[in-house]
């Protein structure tokens, strides 16, 4: 039975319901979802309070290998799989990352060699205001792009840094993480590996620099790109409820985050998910 959706723009994302996210997954139901999650950049499963971590994770394994995020200080630890992501201290220990600031434009793992294809932020404790995430679709913004403005960009590649996203807006990596992480260079426009739809794969959080260019054009260039992909109609902005669950396409959207009440308590818990390894690449 096709699954119950909601658009959440003209454009792109879905608010699916019907799906119990404790409840085993058939893989009927699973191919729908993923379909429904490649062809939207977002899905959005609302009203799932409580769900385990082990829910979380086993609900996510259908839709490709998860992958333990190199920060290992903020993994749980009874499911690696899952990092957390809040401002909470706990025994004199921040129990997550990224703290209670705003966090800018980004695609989660775009400077690994091989990057994550996707992945799911479940809502646990929430602030009293701010901490809304957005996401922009970079396929609907390239397919919109005007055409002298995307001929300029075939062919260039772009080189991706996680310690620029870091110091912009979050902690130094320890040493063991630096070199797991070293910067690499994708092509800047990416081809989904599962839907072959183009996007493009660059964002002002994780791209310091195109390729080959001197400084000046590729900082004009990268903020002409910027300028263009973070407009109003490719962006869905989500204000969280508990019990949420919002599961992206990284190969097609990049995400930001609102700063949040400094003396609430926000506590989300994401999987990273892979792309099955024949088709990760080509970009
Ligand atoms: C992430 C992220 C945004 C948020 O988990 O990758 O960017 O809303 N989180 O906390
Ligand atoms: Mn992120």
């Amino acid at each position: 039975m096709p699954l119950a959706t909601r658009p959440l723009t003209d454009r792109f994302g879905v608010e699916i319901s019907g799906v119990d996210m404790a409840a085993a997954l058939d893989p009927a139901t699973a191919r729908e979802i993923a379909d429904l999650w490649y062809e939207n950049g977002v899905v959005l499963f609302r009203g799932q309070d409580g769900l385990a971590e082990e829910a979380i994770v086993q609900f996510c394994r259908h839709f490709g290998e998860l992958e333990i995020h190199v920060r290992k200080e903020y993994l749980s630890e009874t499911n690696p799989e899952l990092i957390l992501i809040s401002n909470v201290d706990e025994d004199g220990r921040r129990i997550g990352i990224l703290g209670d600031h705003d966090v800018g434009w980004h695609h989660d793992q775009i400077y690994q060699r091989r990057p994550a294809v996707g992945s799911l932020l479940y809502a646990v404790e929430l602030p009293a205001w701010g901490g809304n995430t957005a996401f922009a679709n970079l396929a609907v913004a390239f397919e919109a792009m005007p055409d002298a403005m995307r001929a300029r960009l075939d062919g260039l590649r772009a080189q991706h840094s996680y310690a620029f996203f870091n110091g912009q807006w979050s902690v130094p990596t320890d040493d063991e993480q630096t070199r797991l992480t070293p910067d690499v260079v994708h092509p800047l426009i990416r081809t989904h590996p599962v839907t072959g739809r183009k996007a493009i794969y660059a964002d002002p959080g994780m791209t310091p620099a195109i390729d080959g260019l001197a400084a000046d054009e590729s900082r004009a260039l990268l903020d002409e790109i910027f300028e263009w992909i973070t407009r109003p109609e490719f962006v869905y902005e989500h204000a969280w409820a508990p019990g949420d669950a919002l599961m992206w396409d990284n190969a097609s959207t990049m995400h930001r985050r609102d700063a949040f009440d400094p003396a609430s308590r926000r506590i989300m818990k994401r999987t990273t998910i892979m792309a099955p390894e024949d088709r990760a690449v080509p970009f």
